[in-house]
């Protein structure tokens, strides 16, 4: 990055996860919204590096992988960090639930993102925005998550309700540090984790999140919403 880059962007945000599916199209949104892309991704092709879209290196289950990402950018502002990398685990029921697979589930998707957020919270302190987006899913709520399926998942539910509580949690140890935590189900997407039947094209998913975030206020601390605007409640 240049420090002529720096200042013309609209800010820096970093998005994990971002080879593919939603995440990969964020960080398309957010370079074409003016902003700095820092897209981490487990396997970069570092060569493909862009004025304002950076690949970097992140496993978000290894922690050693954090804290050398942590230590690439020690010192760089980062406005947004988008929590997005996750994985469904086995979607079938009680019978065939294992507890490998489910704690590898709850280490990406519940545990993972915060360690990320520690990890680079002194970045996100010297960002402007400050702002943290967990992108969750409407099946981890209590109230509404076995509303329109009976899928077993148990790994991936209870996982994406342990990260809704983590970004509460954030909202209330993070207020003091002017950070905001939100938390956003970008509905029932067509990519390889939502499959061909889904209802919304990545476009329309990514479009309604960009507008969340980007409207986002302290205020809206410790919420949880649909790409649409809706309140989900939790
Ligand atoms: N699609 C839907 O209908 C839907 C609905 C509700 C919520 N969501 C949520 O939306 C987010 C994005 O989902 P998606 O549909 O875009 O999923 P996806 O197409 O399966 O993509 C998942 C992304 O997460 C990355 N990832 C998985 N494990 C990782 C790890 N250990 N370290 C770093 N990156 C890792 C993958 O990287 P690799 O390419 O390296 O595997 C990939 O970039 C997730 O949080 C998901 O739970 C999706």
């Amino acid at each position: 990055m240049t420090s002529s880059t720096a200042e013309q962007s609209a800010g820096t945000v970093l998005i994990t996860g971002a080879s593919r599916g939603l995440g990969a199209g964020l960080a398309d949104a957010f370079d074409a919204a003016g902003y700095r892309v820092i897209a981490a991704i487990r396997s970069p092709d570092m060569r493909r590096q862009e004025p304002r879209l950076r690949h970097v290196r992140l496993d978000v289950a290894d922690e050693a992988s954090i804290a050398a990402l942590a230590d690439k950018l020690a010192g760089e502002p980062v406005d947004i960090l988008i929590n997005n990398a996750a994985i469904r685990g086995d979607t079938g029921g009680l019978d065939t639930l294992t507890s490998e697979d489910f704690l590898k589930v709850m280490r990406v998707n519940a545990l993972a993102p915060l360690l990320v957020t520690r990890a680079l919270l002194p970045n996100l302190k010297s960002g402007r925005r400050k702002l943290v987006v967990n992108i969750s899913s409407r099946a981890g709520s209590l109230a509404e998550g076995t509303l329109d399926d009976d899928e077993g998942d148990y790994a991936y539910r209870l996982s994406k309700a342990a990260l809704n509580m983590a970004t509460v949690k954030l909202a209330q140890d993070l207020r003091k540090d002017g950070v905001t935590v939100l938390s956003l189900h970008p509905g029932w997407v067509k990519t390889d984790m939502g499959g061909s039947d889904a209802p919304l094209d990545p476009e329309e998913s990514v479009r309604g999140l960009l507008a969340q975030i980007l409207a986002a206020t302290p205020s809206d601390s410790g919420s949880f919403r649909s790409f649409d605007g809706r309140t989900i409640a939790w």
